[in-house]
């Protein structure tokens, strides 16, 4: 008889139970993350929305190891971040994670093209290696005609594009992104979207993505609310065009 059918484990790229962070300035203490639990299995793009306040950067942050939490348990593909030392968490941000912050912090003395190539470089690849990846990524958020400008020289929406681009060179196999298209018109908005989608689903990335656009939130395959600190829903979208529901399942459950 045939044995069990090969049956590949579906992994949890991100697991979060009971993730508390309060932060502390002399006799206040915000309780920005109240107990959160959740999961992402390898491939899934999730979205995370609530108002302003609600605690959704600070979670992104959390799971990007740029901060600790006060408690609760993040592993990232079944590493647990905290039994990590501060520089194995940087290597392996670096060579895992694909962050795009709410500030884009790109340096002001590169230009768009070196800026996208720098955390290769700084993992020791070589420049002529990077070239081809690094003008492929430019081109897909349409900006190679760019990529000689320094950072001053780019719009807001343009520089948010560069900063994308480079959360992507290293291949990360997370994707954490604060509000990647908060600058942007609709027309590049849509184009960061469905790059994101399509790297889910053409090469089984993960994605959790802070938006407060529900057309951007309709890409993903869950959107997670946020109220207060904690997850108070999630909605599920049945196609991109699908913002006029989740924007009302949204303020149903944050308003
Ligand atoms: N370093 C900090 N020190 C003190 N309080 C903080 C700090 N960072 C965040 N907070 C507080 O924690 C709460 C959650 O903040 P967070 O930045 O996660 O919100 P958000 O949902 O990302 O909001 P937005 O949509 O405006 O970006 C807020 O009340 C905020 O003021
Ligand atoms: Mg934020």
């Amino acid at each position: 008889m045939p044995g069990p059918a090969y049956n590949p484990r579906v992994s949890t790229d991100l697991r979060v139970e009971n993730l508390e962070k309060e932060f502390r300035m002399g006799d206040q203490c915000v309780a920005a993350l109240r107990g959160i639990d959740l999961s992402i299995e390898q491939g899934e793009f999730v979205a995370l929305m609530g108002a302003s306040g609600s605690g959704k950067s600070t979670l992104l942050h959390l799971c990007g190891g740029l901060d600790a939490p006060t408690a609760g348990l993040i592993e990232i593909e079944g590493h647990d971040l905290a039994k990590m030392s501060d520089r194995e968490r940087t290597l392996f941000r670096r060579k895992r994670l694909g962050v795009v912050f709410q500030a884009f912090n790109l340096l002001p003395t590169l230009t768009a093209r070196e800026n996208v190539a720098l955390p290769l470089l700084v993992a020791g690849v070589k420049n002529g290696q990077s070239a081809d990846k690094t003008d492929k990524l430019l081109d897909s958020v349409d900006l190679l005609h760019r990529a000689d400008h320094r950072p001053d020289a780019l719009s807001g929406g343009e520089q948010q594009r560069v900063a994308i681009a480079r959360s992507l060179i290293n291949d990360p196999v997370l994707i954490l992104a604060d509000e990647p298209t908060g600058n942007l018109d609709s027309k590049h908005g849509a184009a960061i979207w469905r790059l994101l989608k399509e790297l889910c689903k053409t090469q089984k990335r993960t994605i959790l993505a802070v938006t407060h656009e529900a057309a951007g939130a309709a890409y993903a395959d869950r959107v997670l609310v946020l109220k207060d600190g904690l997850l108070v829903g999630e909605i599920k979208p049945r196609g991109e065009d699908d913002a006029a529901l989740v924007a009302a399942r949204c303020q149903e459950l944050a308003g």
